[in-house]
């Protein structure tokens, strides 16, 4: 593969690729021992269109352990806000000989249409309501890390399903892995098809969670709320919020994710986010793992 654009089409052996070596890195992470540079000499681009701190700084981080130069563009400060298109601001970063180009934009396809016309590998790093490949894989290699498989997991994920590339992305990297994912919004928040995708739909928060090994919540995304999808965020907490009595439901000792920024109280109460069983900043660490485990494998050095 030249580019990582979502999760819709890797197979299940190049996402089993790409965790294996995550989990490698993780290891290493943890023990603090070095990883070998195999990127010196190339040049990293973060080009984002929308406000980020995880995937930003940790894609920079990766690339910076992995010896590469990094270059952050945030796109309200570069010449888009004079007026360059897209495809222009890729060929101008292709021109200086860029390796890689990782994008974050609001309209879901801008990386496809970037990677199209650059000669870099383009990384998605999250396009509108699309797909967030390597929120999806972080995700995928916590429960992988933490429950020692992926296949036969039930994972529940709730909260607002309809704006999430994160759940979309799972939904394809998770079902090709064997896990079953079951999901539960408001009916505003709970786009069509998913079913189709593969997601069992669940008509509660206590059916989602019921068995479940995983339960994952989902931020309310206010940027992207057009219309009143649900009376308030209080009334949105007490409703359909993952609190410690719905997790009652599910296996002992489930763990508890979200891909962040949680919005506290609302799509997860303090407890479980600061609970035993939350993984919610171990996340952010495997997130650094895979997006090296990524950068290396679009550049061919697959090794630890
Ligand atoms: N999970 C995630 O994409 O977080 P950021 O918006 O902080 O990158």
């Amino acid at each position: 593969m030249k580019d990582l654009l979502g999760l819709s089409e890797p197979s299940a052996a190049e996402i089993e690729e790409i965790l294996a070596l995550g989990l490698a890195i993780k290891k290493k992470l943890k023990e603090g021992g070095a990883v070998s540079p195999v990127l010196k000499g190339k040049s990293v681009v973060t080009l984002f269109y929308e406000n980020s701190t995880r995937t930003r700084c940790s894609f920079e981080l990766a690339a910076k352990k992995l010896g590469a130069d990094v270059i952050n563009i945030a796109a309200s400060s570069s010449s888009v806000q004079k007026g360059e298109s897209l495809v222009d601001t890729g060929k101008t970063l292709d021109a200086m000989r860029h390796s890689f180009v990782i994008i974050r934009h609001p309209m879901g396809g801008a990386p496809k249409l970037l990677a199209s016309t650059v000669r870099a590998h383009v990384v998605n790093a999250g396009d509108g309501m699309n797909e967030h490949p390597t929120q999806a894989l972080l995700d995928m290699l916590t429960m992988k890390e933490h429950l020692g498989k992926l296949a036969g997991l039930r994972v529940a994920i709730l909260g607002d399903i309809r704006h999430s590339r994160v759940a979309k992305s799972n939904l394809y990297g998770l079902g090709k892995s064997g896990a079953e994912v079951r999901m539960f919004a408001p009916g505003t928040l709970m786009p069509a098809g998913l079913k189709e995708m593969g997601a069992k739909i669940c008509s509660s928060r206590e059916e989602a969670v019921e068995g479940a090994d995983v339960v994952m919540g989902l931020r309310i995304q206010l940027e992207r709320q057009k219309a009143g999808n649900f009376p308030s965020l209080g009334e949105y907490a007490r409703f359909y919020g993952i609190n410690e009595e719905v997790m009652k439901r599910a296996k002992p000792g489930a763990l508890i994710m979200h891909p962040g920024p949680v919005n506290r109280g609302v799509e997860l109460t303090c407890g479980l986010i600061d609970g035993e069983t939350s993984r919610i900043e171990d996340q952010v660490l495997s997130g650094v793992a895979v997006r090296m485990a990524v950068l290396r494998l679009l550049a061919k050095e697959g090794t630890v």
